[in-house]
């Protein structure tokens, strides 16, 4: 447990820029605030285990290397091809070589004999990550050695209103980074009321926001990020957003901040195309 915190410590610490530096102090508050006053709730925030299978393009990023795969993982991605994860640019914006990145697949327990650890060969950062404001464009591409065998999830083309998001990942729960990633449902939130809870700070051409802006409680956390945020079609999911930034999780007037999928599909297909890899 120490270990693991040491380690995601040290990935956060090349994450920290503007809303991002907020959204991490922000939490060492709360875990400050814990001890003296705890209204965080039991649980990413308020959710539950997700079931083997529930979501099979859900990965989890790690750091090349010892330890086991809990100890490793530092944000989530969704598989979006065979050899293409798609995660947060803060996620990997510290990364020199594509050879200090795992991708972890196959369930949704990190310690079970099912998890295949593959190798990152490339990676590709949004060119406008950071632009107009810190944290926009929060994208980024990780090109496998080798295939996966799960199910991809496919992205969204339309930035919409949704009525049922939800958010999965091995993130902070409150109480702990747990070993089998959770799931919660959480709220959208409009790009108006988004822009009044973070004023200045919301791009909201590339970012989409979600939670209970009322009484907060649910939420994607700290180690969420990169992960995916889904909204069902059908009987399939699609990708909506990718778990960014927030000040705090769960906290009342405090939303989560997802980059918007559909604003950057284009460019996304852009580089699968110069990787030469089939969507
Ligand atoms: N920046 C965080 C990470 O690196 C994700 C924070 C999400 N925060 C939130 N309140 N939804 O894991």
């Amino acid at each position: 447990m120490k270990r693991k915190h040491l380690i995601r410590l040290g990935a956060g610490a090349g994450a920290v820029l503007g809303a991002a530096a907020l959204a991490w102090a922000g939490t060492a508050a709360n875990a400050q605030d814990n001890s003296a006053d705890n209204d965080f709730g039991a649980q990413v925030i308020g959710g539950q285990p997700a079931e083997e299978g529930q979501y099979p393009w859900l990965v989890g990023l790690g750091s090349a290397g010892e330890g086991t795969p809990w100890e490793r993982q530092f944000c989530g991605g969704s598989v979006i091809s065979e050899t293409v994860v798609l995660t947060a640019a803060h996620c990997v914006e510290g990364t020199e070589d594509a050879a200090e990145l795992v991708v972890f697949s196959g369930s949704v327990d990190l310690e079970s004999d099912a998890i295949v650890e593959t190798a990152v060969s490339d990676f590709h950062i949004a060119a406008d990550y950071n632009d107009p404001v810190a944290m926009a464009n929060d994208w980024a591409l990780l090109l496998l050695s080798e295939p996966v065998d799960v199910e991809p999830i496919a992205l969204s083309a339309e930035p919409e209103e949704f009525d049922a998001l939800e958010t999965a990942g091995w993130g902070n729960t409150g109480e702990e980074y747990p070993v089998v990633a959770e799931w919660v449902e959480v709220p959208f939130v409009s790009d108006a009321d988004c822009e009044a809870a973070y004023p200045g700070e919301v791009d909201a051409a590339s970012m989409l926001c979600a939670g209970d802006l009322a009484n907060g409680g649910v939420d994607s956390c700290q180690g969420d990020s990169g992960g995916p945020i889904m909204t069902p079609a059908g009987d399939e999911q699609i990708l909506v957003g990718i778990v960014s930034w927030g000040y705090g999780c769960a906290e009342a007037g405090n939303p989560g901040v997802y980059g918007e999928v559909a604003d950057f599909d284009e460019d996304i297909a852009a580089v699968l195309d110069e990787w030469g890899v089939l969507a």
